[in-house]
Parts: structure tokens; sequence; C-alpha cells
């Protein structure tokens, strides 16, 4: 059994709510009961946190651990050195997954500080971009 942790960010609690144009209308809870019904062959562990320290405590926790680990670090994305940081820490592989193409939007978007960190990207294809994460870590 593979054991996948899914790492949400800043603002991602409010999904379903929150630019919906932008985001979709569902919650990711009821995103994550489908992704766990359609992939019964990996455990996946979910958190969510508006801290960036506590994100980095999440990765620190289960990094040596886990078999993968699709972020979306919201906007920390653009931010954060020290999430770039705690993924180069850890031996599981990260996934940076975005929920809308950062690249069509804000210019303050299209530079991300954890991309180099990470195994791989996956941006723009609403919710369905943590699947393709999910694919490609299997
Ligand atoms: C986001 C894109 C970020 O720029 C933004 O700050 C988010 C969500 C996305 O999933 O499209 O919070 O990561």
């Amino acid at each position: 059994m593979k054991k996948i942790q899914i790492i949400n960010g800043p603002n991602l609690n409010l999904l379903g709510k929150r630019e919906p144009t932008v985001y979709g209308s569902a919650s990711f809870e009821s995103y994550l009961d489908e992704l766990r019904a359609r992939y019964p062959q990996c455990e996946i562990a979910y958190y969510q946190s508006n801290i960036e320290g506590e994100m980095i405590n999440k990765i620190h926790e289960v990094g040596f651990d886990y078999d993968g680990i699709i972020m979306n670090a919201g906007a920390y994305t653009h931010t954060s050195i020290a999430l770039h940081d705690a993924i180069k820490a850890v031996n599981t592989p990260v996934v940076e997954v975005h929920i809308s193409n950062v690249h069509a939007r804000e210019s303050f978007r299209h530079v991300s500080m954890i991309s180099a960190a990470c195994k791989g990207v996956i941006l723009g294809f609403g919710l369905d971009s943590y699947r393709l994460a999910l694919e490609a870590l299997i």
C-alpha cells in the first residue's frame, strides 16, 4: 500500500466557497472522498494549514516515511524559501500542484520558490491536478 500525503496551504480550506470561478465549487473533502474511492491501493493522508511553519513540520514528519507528497502551497508557493528548503531536506518526492493555471494569471504567480526542489509540477487542471500528481507518484 503506497502512503501518499496531500498538503494544502493557505486559503485552500475554503475551496468550494473561495473564488469559485477560479477554483471551482467542490469542497476539497468531497473531492478527497472520490480520490480515495478511486485509488484504494493508496493510503491518502490529508493535511491543510494556513500557517507556513505547520506545513514545514508536516513535511518533516512524513518526508522520511511516505512514498510521496502532493503539495499545493497556495500563495506560499510564490514566497517561501523555507518550504523550498524543507522539501530539499527530506527523501520523499514532492509533486507541486495548482488548481489554476498560475501562468495565465497575475505575474506574481508566475514565480515558484518551490518548483526547483520538487520532483515535478502539475497545474491548471482544476482539482484533477491532484489526481494527475497521484498517478505520477504511483
Ligand atoms: C493556487 C495558486 C496560487 O497562486 C494561489 O495563491 C492559491 C491557489 C492554485 O491552486 O491554483 O492559493 O496554488
